[in-house]
């Protein structure tokens, strides 16, 4: 099963975050760009404006999180600015399947994010479409959060649910992922790793990537 790890730059230095991607874009996978727009989460990160440029600059594949109400609109717009991945919170959707539809036709893989209290089970109607399944392992908002082990089981249920996974569907886990963390995910199926403030709080980024690789590997 491949890895990856998705460094989130919500917690790096946003005077100058060219330089900020750069230390992790050679040992990383895709870059995960936080979207917050102060409604569906108490905090703001960027608006389309900003977003649409560190796409365009980022020299690896980006990973779009949206933390947004009507993911109608600003799903398909992330995909036209170029992300790789873009994710929607399905507890934010009204038409689920049409944003997955809009996403994957402008070219982008459609992942669907749960928080905490949602169930695996309530998205499990879409797997025939979507291309990654986001298990929230701390209720989104903020970086530096304590990674809650109890999602685990829905990583387990999520995974058992991929069965053999013949179209390549991820399965990502976001918040509190450390070098303390990231076996107890990995060992419940998850394949796909976002790490924030573990990497950007650490004195050298690159090097924690590594290792947070080496220890999701099998
Ligand atoms: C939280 C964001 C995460 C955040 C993770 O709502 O979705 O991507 O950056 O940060 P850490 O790894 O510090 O928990
Ligand atoms: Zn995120």
């Amino acid at each position: 099963m491949a890895i990856r790890i998705t460094p989130s730059i919500l917690n790096a230095d946003f005077s100058q975050l060219n330089e900020e991607i750069l230390k992790v874009s050679s040992v990383s996978d895709l870059i995960h760009l936080d979207i917050m727009d102060n409604k569906f989460v108490p905090n703001f990160t960027f608006d389309f404006d900003r977003a649409a440029e560190i796409i365009k600059d980022c020299p690896i594949p980006v990973d779009s999180h949206l933390m947004v109400v009507e993911p109608e609109k600003a799903a398909p717009a992330f995909a036209e600015m170029g992300s790789a991945s873009v994710t929607f919170h399905f507890e934010a959707a009204q038409k689920p399947r049409q944003i997955i539809r809009e996403v994957k036709a402008k070219g982008a893989r459609a992942g669907v994010a749960l928080k905490p209290g949602t169930s695996f089970f309530d998205i499990e109607e879409y797997l025939d479409e979507i291309d990654m399944v986001l298990v929230m392992t701390v209720e989104p908002g903020f970086g530096g959060q304590s990674f809650m082990s109890e999602m685990l089981e829905k990583v387990k249920e999520t995974r058992k649910a991929l069965g053999k996974n013949e179209r390549g569907i991820w399965l990502q886990v976001d918040g509190g992922i450390s070098p303390d963390t990231i076996e107890s995910a990995a060992l419940a199926g998850a394949d796909t790793f976002v790490a924030g403030s573990a990497v950007y709080k650490s004195d050298n980024p690159a090097e924690m990537v590594k290792l947070l690789r080496r220890l999701a590997t099998p």
